[in-house]
């Protein structure tokens, strides 16, 4: 084997870029210290792993050019802790991507699922089934709010939404409403990539691409206003009126031709933007009137990242059908799905006994590895309280984001639950560079992990952040907007 020179990857010389973080890479294992034997001895069989070569995989949502210039490459992770491939302790500012709310690599969640690899890999989906499917099923519905109690798995957030749109429209049709075909989203939503996602979703860079997506879709008007809103904890006083838009919108179309409104509690993607006070319960109301379904795209704020299970709850508005995926077994196997409430369910349970109710499914639905692990992620979510922890840390959370008020460039600071969204000014003409050099900085310079949108910078640890480990993130967040300022 030839002597390995970049400390990056296999390559005989540096390759460009490569050495950036190697030149800080004294080990910091020791953050992994408390961590058990074995832990650590699979932490230093991952770092010892090294990649070939950057060219083959296409990233998804990346510049690919300036990532494979200087990429930053995770080799491991436990708990609150990234490690790189060379030894490098990063703090996880992100729970993954939104979804690893119990930390990673939780010894509980990786015996389940090696257990469960052993015990049965894979069960056919449709006609048949395995005991775990129906045990998580019953978990979440138990955790979810009134009658939503039937639950209908997939694999992402995006089939979550494109089974929830789907649903939305077959129940209108089944009950003799086939007019209703139009669906409702909302500016800023983010809904996955799925067309039907794209459709609903309002992020005009996941849109304008794709053609022409599907027909009948109109949008609700973000809730977002700085002036109005600015450095907000919580809930916002401000545009809760923003929920009679839906008014108008049935005025333009007419009711009975409307299936769904979708949108999420808290808009996660465009950067944390919490409901203004009053609004969801005001859909709630409008769609009730004009027998519509509401929708909540929990994904992000399902288990736990608003202090309860699922937003839902928080604001005590109960939707026909509710979208979840991350969180559900903290980001370790892909798993997504959707509740519906016990009158939907029970609209499609009609007819011969034999025929299929509703032809919709995935050949992973309920996969086994993901119900194992969602069943490991839930009992620690119980045992060790933690939507209860994040509720009671909100305060603390909140206080230490909105330090950042004052930095240079900082125009907004937004919080709810544990996640915040920061907001900095563009620099001109270059739209999105300072959040993107911040995110790069954040992790290269700070050992952090945050995420980007544009230039919003969004922070969501997992829930079992520290007190201290919160002012540590945010005093990294500090010193990364100081150095793009
Ligand atoms: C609210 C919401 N819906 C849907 C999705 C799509 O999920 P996935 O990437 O698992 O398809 C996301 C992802 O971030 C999301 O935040």
């Amino acid at each position: 084997m030839r002597p390995r020179t970049c400390s990056i990857c296999t390559a005989a010389e540096p390759r460009d870029g490569h050495a950036v973080g190697a030149r800080r890479a004294q080990s910091r294992l020791e953050v992994a210290a408390e961590t058990n034997g074995t832990a650590m001895a699979n932490i230093e069989s991952a770092l010892a792993l090294q990649t070939n070569d950057l060219d083959a995989f296409w990233l998804p949502f990346t510049p690919n050019r300036a990532f494979k210039r200087a990429p930053r490459l995770i080799a491991a992770a436990r708990g609150m802790y990234y490690f790189t491939p060379d030894g490098r302790a990063v703090m996880d500012g992100l729970a993954g991507l939104w979804c690893s709310n119990a930390g990673h690599n939780r010894d509980t969640i990786v015996a389940a699922i090696q257990q469960q690899a052993a015990e049965l890999d894979y069960a056919a989906a449709f006609h048949f089934a395995h005991a775990k499917s129906f045990a998580l099923a019953s978990r979440i519905a138990a955790l979810a709010p009134g009658d939503l109690n039937r639950v209908f798995f997939c694999n992402s957030g995006s089939e979550a939404v494109d089974t929830a749109l789907k649903i939305a429209l077959a129940y209108h049709n089944i009950r003799g409403e086939g007019g209703r075909t139009r669906l409702i989203g909302r500016e800023r939503g983010y809904h996955g990539v799925g067309f039907g996602g794209i459709s609903v979703g309002g992020i005009v860079n996941n849109r304008k691409f794709f053609g022409t997506l599907l027909t009948g879709v109109d949008h609700l008007p973000a809730t977002y206003n700085r002036e109005q809103q600015a450095f907000t904890k919580g809930e916002p006083q401000w545009g809760g009126h923003l929920a009679y838009e839906l008014e108008r919108i049935v005025a333009l179309h007419g009711a009975s031709t409307i299936a769904a409104v979708i949108v999420e509690p808290m808009a996660g993607s465009t950067g944390v933007l919490p409901p203004p006070q009053g609004y969801l319960q005001r859909l709630r109301a409008i769609c009730d009137r004009h027998g519509i379904l509401l929708i909540f795209d929990e994904v992000i704020t399902g288990f736990g990242r608003l202090g309860h299970a699922f937003a839902a709850e928080r604001y005590g508005v109960t939707p026909d059908l509710l979208c979840f995926a991350k969180g559900v077994n903290s980001g370790s196997v892909p798993m997504g799905g959707v509740i519906a409430r016990e009158s939907v369910y029970e609209a499609f349970m009609h007819g011969p006994e034999h025929v299929i109710e509703l032809f919709h499914g995935y050949t992973y639905s309920a996969h086994p590895l993901a119900c194992a692990a969602g069943l490991a992620a839930l009992d620690l979510y119980r045992d060790e309280g933690l939507f209860d922890r994040a509720k009671r840390i909100e305060p603390l959370f909140a206080e230490a984001a909105m330090k950042l008020k004052g930095l240079p460039g900082v125009l907004d600071v937004r919080t709810v639950g544990i996640a915040a969204g920061i907001d900095l000014a563009p620099r001109p003409g270059a739209a999105g560079e300072r959040g993107y050099e911040a995110m790069d900085r954040a992790f290269h310079d700070e050992d952090l992990v945050i995420r980007i949108a544009g230039d919003t910078l969004a922070i969501a640890p997992p829930l079992i952040v520290s007190e201290a480990e919160i002012g540590e993130i945010f005093e990294k967040v500090a010193s990364v907007i100081r150095a793009v300022a």
